[in-house]
């Protein structure tokens, strides 16, 4: 495809180290900085500079968290090797472009730290396509993973180095957010009678919120009136077009039998791990149920019950991609592949401990000293309610549907 630059990620190094390292002695352009080989130098080009035209851009390569590492691999930390390697290209070139897959709250603290940093080409795996977001003077990008989405981002490139501050589309965006603040506020002002301190402050963070966004109206409609301020420097702009891959598309029967292929050999070569002994941080649903037995036949009705059973109807239930969503372990709950693969049943479920979060084991021990969260938040749904996944989600709506039955005490229950 004649790609100048490809940076490594976590799971490039899933075939091995050999793979990379034969590709790129035939030439394929690998870049990743803080891969290190035992003596601690660089597995790969830490970076490259492309002269195109009169400009020359300096790409550089980070691989974000990688587990397990291939052994005689260590991942530096980017703290420790970027600031000198962005220090060193710098005075040669006119844009800066980092390749990323880091969390996106590593690549925004770089953004901060970095104002010499144009652009940022993610590719988290969490965050799937996303429209150029400006932090300071660099910007953060990124298209979905597994080429979901084919994208060109152009861009007009001035001495100035800056870009330009104005975006029709980012105002756009940002009064429909305070559309949505001020609605979800009215309904919170309803029930503000309820006086409990904790909903005041849920309504002060909201307010809050809407706070930032009027401000960040304002500088943005500000830039519009006045214009660059007439400056000789031109700011730098760009046009992104990132398109679906459509669903519709035929499938084609010779790579649909690949696929399946290659997916029942991983459904057998972890079906044997099932059970095999891993400790866990969680209790799982049998270890509550004992207690909150109205609670635990209610969530016993609901999809989250299923949603395990969903993966083992579609073969899927070994697939390191779907898992986390469809067990009691989630993106923000992490359990390690070990764990993932070999879940006992009683956490094979979107269970109680992914809403209710907090000590499960230390609860189910001693309830009246250790506490659980009992209001589940938005954003823990929407840990799992991506964009992709339910592009609908509608908080209170969905909420409505799976509320555990309240008002009925626990009962003393066998401590597990
Ligand atoms: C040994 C019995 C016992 C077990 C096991 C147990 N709980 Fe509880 N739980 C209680 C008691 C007692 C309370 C106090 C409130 C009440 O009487 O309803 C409570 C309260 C709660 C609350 C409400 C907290 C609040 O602020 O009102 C939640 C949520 C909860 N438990 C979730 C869980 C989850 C999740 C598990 C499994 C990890 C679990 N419990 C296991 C006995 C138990
Ligand atoms: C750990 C991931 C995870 C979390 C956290 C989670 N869900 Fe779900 N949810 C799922 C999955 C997976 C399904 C689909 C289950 C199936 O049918 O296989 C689902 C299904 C549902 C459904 C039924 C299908 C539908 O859309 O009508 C509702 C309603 C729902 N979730 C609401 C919520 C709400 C509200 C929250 C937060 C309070 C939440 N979920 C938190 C993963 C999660
Ligand atoms: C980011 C979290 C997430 C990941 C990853 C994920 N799912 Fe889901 N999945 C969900 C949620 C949330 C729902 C419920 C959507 C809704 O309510 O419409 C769901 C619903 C489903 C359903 C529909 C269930 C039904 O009966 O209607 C299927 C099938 C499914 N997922 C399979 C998969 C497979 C296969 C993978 C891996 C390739 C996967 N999921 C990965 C969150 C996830
Ligand atoms: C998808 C999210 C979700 C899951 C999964 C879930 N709950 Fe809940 N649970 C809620 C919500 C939402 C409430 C209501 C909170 C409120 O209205 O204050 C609640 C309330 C509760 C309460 C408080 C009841 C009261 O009288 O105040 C207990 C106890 C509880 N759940 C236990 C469980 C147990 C046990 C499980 C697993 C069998 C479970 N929950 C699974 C979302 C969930």
């Amino acid at each position: 495809m004649k790609v100048d630059a490809v940076a490594v990620g976590p799971l490039d190094l899933a075939s091995g180290l050999a793979l990379l390292t034969s590709s790129q002695q035939q030439g394929f352009p690998w870049l990743s900085a803080n891969l290190l080989d035992q003596q601690g130098l660089p597995l790969f080009q830490p970076l490259y500079i492309k002269k195109i035209g009169k400009i020359k851009a300096g790409i550089i390569g980070l691989t974000g968290a990688v587990s397990p590492l291939p052994p005689g691999v260590t991942l530096a930390d980017w703290r420790v090797v970027f600031p000198a390697l962005i220090e060193k290209i710098r005075p040669q070139c006119d844009i800066l472009i980092l390749l990323s897959s880091l969390s996106p709250a590593e690549n925004q603290e770089i953004a901060r730290q970095f104002p010499s940093l144009h652009l940022i080409l993610a590719a988290g795996r969490q965050s799937g396509n996303m429209i150029p977001q400006q932090v300071n003077n660099t910007l953060i990008t990124q298209t979905a993973a597994q080429g979901k989405y084919q994208g060109i981002l152009s861009i007009d490139w001035h001495k100035s180095g800056r870009w330009e501050q104005v975006k029709g589309e980012e105002l756009t965006e940002l009064r429909n957010r305070l559309g949505a603040l001020d609605w979800q506020l009215l309904r919170m002002r309803k029930r503000e009678d309820l006086q409990q301190p904790e909903y005041l402050d849920k309504i002060k963070l909201v307010e809050k919120d809407r706070e930032t966004v009027t401000r960040q109206i304002e500088t943005i409609e500000k830039g519009l009136t006045t214009g660059l301020s007439g400056e000789q420097e031109t700011a730098c702009s760009l046009n992104h077009n990132f398109l679906a891959l459509q669903r519709s598309l035929p499938e084609a029967p010779e790579i649909t039998a690949i696929v399946t292929g290659i997916k029942q050999q991983i459904h057998d070569l972890h079906a044997n791990r099932i059970g095999k002994k891993v400790q866990f941080p969680l209790v799982g649903h049998e270890g509550c149920k004992s207690c909150h037995p109205a609670q635990g036949s209610f969530w016993q009705e609901t999809r989250h019950a299923r949603a395990y059973q969903t993966l083992v109807d579609q073969k899927q239930a070994f697939n390191l991609t779907c898992l986390p969503c469809h067990v009691t372990s989630s993106p923000v709950l992490a359990l390690s592949t070990d764990q993932l693969l070999s879940l006992p049943p009683t956490l094979q479920a979107v269970g109680c401990e992914n809403c209710h979060t907090g000590p499960g084991g230390s609860h189910a021990g001693q309830p009246e000293q250790f506490q659980m969260t009992k209001q589940v938040a938005e954003k823990v749904c929407l840990s799992c309610h991506t964009q992709e996944r339910d592009h609908t989600f509608d908080y209170q709506k969905k909420l409505a549907l799976i509320a555990c039955p309240t008002g009925q005490a626990a009962t003393k229950g066998r401590r597990p």
